[in-house]
């Protein structure tokens, strides 16, 4: 099991300048809770937490971050120059050209934005705010202008879930680099998700996904989901394969989030806290939610299903907004005998031709590495990380910092072929040969956040 989160969701504020309808932040309609902000001196000894406890990446988000500027500059200051990568999440109604400047030169690089549909009135219920979409398409075009990449999330759900095609043409057209069509995770309080417009079937679920993969092909924008949806539900795991992958990112200990108040969660969507990080540290809260870690939380139905390690039952905050129980069934699942075309790995022949003929790879410099108890973890970019032996750490870590080139011949470790072939098909290490590196640049099957060593063994 990991030490330390490979990434952390820092609420900035509690505070925000819209009351979404979908918000999991259910607490903000309450008139008795009072809004929390991360301090500047906090934000510094959160810094320095997470360089100690080899943190890779922090998400800056809220309630709304852009609401505590001051800490979202000196958050994007301190992180960056420590080698942690960052992304914000933010409505962006309150940019300006002269903020995003500012950001910029803090090291802000990216942003997730809330886009819900290219309907302005759809979008604004959703949203709850009357001319929130026209906002953010400006705010959208100031920071693709100030040289921010955009992504943009999409909460499916009744109201919206066959706008998806044309809210991705109108993101392509802003310049958006990626949309999410995330599925909608009830708020905890919300009684009867069924009854209200806040549901979504899988008939809907498929349909908005099959929008989004035809957006793909016909406008060229890049696609993905931030919750998971089980894999049984998409039957054929290669045409959605965009959605494959990412798996449950609490359960896998990937992620923890902190509130504004230092309460720690394993996913935002939960109410039960963990202990307060100034009081018990990262690893302190981290460990203090290992059920979520220990596979405690997985559907009994899930038991004889090969690609559980993948999917991890769907979404844990999905099943419990349905039906109370955290190893609850996720709403979308069907079962494991629903997946009829298996996910295959499509690993460029080229890379294991040039593992075979001898050729050479270098470790790159933004390459990280942390050690856990009887392993490394290996992280690529942003939170993209997975698990290596410790020789094979090891032979790295003196390759990296010596520049020095290696090939099969010197490989250590288990499998050695296969691991050089996975670390190169991840981009943790990459071919001297300038040729092969421009042929493998690019390569949208490279660099994917699945990890080809947990695929069942037919698909690999
Ligand atoms: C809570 S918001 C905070 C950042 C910012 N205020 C914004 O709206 O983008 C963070 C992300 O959570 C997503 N989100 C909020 N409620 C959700 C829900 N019930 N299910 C799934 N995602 C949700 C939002 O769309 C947004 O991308
Ligand atoms: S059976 Fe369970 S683990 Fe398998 S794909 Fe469905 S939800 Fe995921
Ligand atoms: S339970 Fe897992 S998949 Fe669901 S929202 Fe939380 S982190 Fe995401």
């Amino acid at each position: 099991m990991l030490s330390a989160p490979i990434m952390i969701n820092l609420e900035l504020t509690s505070g925000c300048n819209l009351k979404c309808r979908y918000c999991y932040n259910f607490w903000r309609g309450d008139s008795t809770s009072t809004l929390d902000k991360v301090t500047v001196d906090k934000m510094d000894r959160l810094t320095e937490m997470m360089i100690a406890d080899g943190v890779f990446h922090v998400v800056l988000t809220g309630g709304e971050p852009l609401m505590n500027f001051e800490t979202l500059e000196r958050a994007l200051y301190r992180l960056t120059a420590a080698g942690i990568s960052t992304s914000v999440n933010s409505n962006l109604m309150l940019i300006t050209p002269e903020k995003t400047k500012r950001l910029r030169e803090a090291g802000w690089d990216h942003v997730l934005t809330s886009l819900n549909s290219y309907n302005p009135e759809i979008n604004d219920y959703m949203m709850h705010g009357k001319g929130a979409q026209e906002k953010i398409i400006k705010a959208i075009k100031t920071v693709i202008e100030g040289g921010i990449r955009v992504s943009a999330n999409m909460i499916i759900s009744e109201s919206n879930k066959n706008h998806v095609y044309e809210t991705a043409r109108l993101c392509a057209e802003l310049g958006v680099q990626r949309l999410f069509a995330t599925r909608l995770v009830p708020a905890v309080n919300v009684e009867n998700p069924d009854e209200t417009d806040l549901r979504l079937d899988r008939e809907g679920a498929l349909r908005a996904l099959d929008n989004l993969i035809r957006a793909k092909e016909d406008f060229g924008i890049a696609i993905g989901t931030l919750v998971s949806y089980p894999l049984c539900v998409l039957g054929d795991l290669q045409k959605y394969r965009d959605f494959v992958g990412r798996g449950c990112p609490a359960q896998r200990g990937n992620r923890m989030c902190l509130n504004a108040n230092g309460i720690a969660h394993a996913c935002t969507h939960e109410e039960v806290g963990y202990g307060n990080v100034f009081e018990l540290g990262i690893k302190g809260v981290f460990a203090n939610m290992r059920k979520w870690h220990d596979g405690s939380y997985l559907f009994e139905g899930c038991a004889e299903c090969e690609y559980v390690d993948i999917c991890q039952s769907g979404c844990r905050s999905a099943a419990y907004a349905y039906f109370k129980k955290m190893d609850g069934r996720d709403p979308l699942f069907v079962g494991p005998d629903n997946i009829h075309v298996p996910y295959k790995i499509e690993i460029p022949s080229e890379i294991a031709d040039a593992v075979d003929l001898g050729r050479y790879f270098m470790v790159p410099q933004r390459i990280r590495f942390r050690e856990e108890d009887g392993f490394y973890t290996i992280n690529v970019r942003w939170a993209n990380a997975f698990s290596i032996e410790t020789d094979v750490a090891h032979f790295l870590i003196k390759k990296q910092a010596s520049h020095q080139p290696f090939n099969l011949s010197e490989m250590v470790g288990q499998n050695q072929r296969t691991t050089l072939i996975h670390l190169a098909f991840k981009e943790a290490i990459e071919p001297v040969d300038e040729e092969l590196k421009l042929t493998l640049a690019g390569r949208p099957e490279l660099g994917c956040s699945i990890d080809p060593a947990e695929l069942p063994p037919v698909a690999v």
